[in-house]
């Protein structure tokens, strides 16, 4: 089945072409040139680029895949959640492809792109990957971890996601960006923290594990930023001292990741689930990687991170959600609108 999937639910211009679940092409247009000189979106300024920018980012897909328009089986877009109208852009043009080409279209759950992403294959565009051999099996669990969402999902199967835990008010990738501001780095913050912690002490600096009831799944990071900046009022030195700046980096990184590591293989354990799945832009960190693969195969676990460059939002996650809908028989037709808000638990 060949799809074409295009997502535009926050600073990422994206559509990708696949086949079955094969990457044939994915076109990502940035927009974090756009936006780094505010700190963080800027939602109109978001919706005017994927406008001026989205013919040309699935022009460039179709092209790229050595396929025709007239080929495709379907049409997938994001429907939500995300800026209302960065989401419109994206949903009007698909709609519009839809109807011209008479064919069918799959709104899609910009999570349940993620959480799918590690089933693709992206041997064909990114080719110096190592993939991971081991096959996936259901039930898994999920951790969601981007700049607007941080959660725990026990994955029945695809379509069925119940809700272990999220964070109780800023997300992870939120943390981080908002802990790079107060380190005078640039957003966002996620790859710029991670950078200067390679080379720092994760143990200089005590921040608290905020792991609120440890039987729950939940988290919470606003308090660890708040941390961050009364820490630094009170010893300024580790703003400018280099050693000190990449010690300060490390130890809150870690802070914002051991709650991730601890609670996912927690809820493993508890689900008696074998496989462990980690999607969202902050999947892309070095140190959560490492410090979940080390805890897994403690307990013989097996986690499951897509490539680098398929953790931040990509056309190629949503093509593959929707193939699979309308392998299962769903065409959802024009119809609809945009979701904004669309808690994953209620998708069937
Ligand atoms: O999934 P994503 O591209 O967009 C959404 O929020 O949906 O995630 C973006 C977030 C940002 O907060 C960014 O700082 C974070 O992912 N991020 C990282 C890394 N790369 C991106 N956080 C930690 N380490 C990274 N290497
Ligand atoms: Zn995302």
């Amino acid at each position: 089945m060949l799809i074409l999937g295009i997502e535009t639910s926050c600073d990422e211009t994206a559509a990708a072409v696949i086949k079955d679940n094969k990457i044939l092409s994915n076109v990502v247009h940035s927009q974090l040139a756009l936006h780094a000189q505010y700190g963080g979106v800027v939602p109109e300024l978001a919706s005017r680029a994927h406008i001026r920018n989205i013919s040309s980012v699935i022009e460039a897909a179709i092209k790229t895949s050595g396929y025709r328009y007239s080929d495709l089986d379907g049409i997938a877009v994001t429907r939500g959640p995300g800026l209302v109208g960065a989401l419109l852009v994206g949903i009007a043009t698909a709609k519009g492809l839809s109807l011209a080409l008479n064919r069918p279209l799959l709104a899609v759950h910009h999570l349940e792109g993620h959480l799918i992403s590690p089933f693709l294959d992206s041997q064909a565009i990114l080719p110096q990957t190592t993939i991971d051999q081991t096959e996936i099996d259901y039930p898994f669990i999920a951790l969601l971890v981007s700049g607007g969402h941080t959660l725990l999902l026990y994955v029945e199967k695809f379509g069925h996601y119940r809700l272990l835990g999220q964070t109780q008010d800023d997300a992870v990738g939120e943390a981080f960006d908002k802990g790079a501001r107060l380190l005078d780095l640039p957003y966002p913050g996620g790859p710029a923290i991670s950078k200067l912690s390679l080379q720092g002490d994760n143990k200089a600096v005590p921040f608290p594990r905020v792991l609120l009831d440890r039987k729950k799944f939940n988290f919470s990071y606003s308090g660890l930023k708040t941390a961050l900046r009364v820490f630094l009022l009170k010893n300024p030195q580790f703003a400018k001292e280099p050693h000190l700046r990449q010690d300060l980096a490390a130890s809150y990184q870690e802070a914002l990741i051991q709650p991730l590591v601890i609670k996912s293989i927690a809820a493993c354990k508890k689900y008696q689930c074998q496989h462990l799945i980690i999607a969202g832009g902050v999947g892309a960190n070095l140190r959560l990687r490492e410090a979940l693969k080390q805890q897994a195969d403690q307990y013989s676990l097996h986690t499951h991170f897509p490539p680098i460059p398929l953790c931040a939002d990509n056309g190629a996650m949503i093509a593959l959600a929707g193939g699979l809908r309308l392998a299962k028989g769903e065409n959802h037709g024009i119809h609809w609108n945009a979701q904004p808000r669309w808690p994953i638990e209620t998708l069937s």
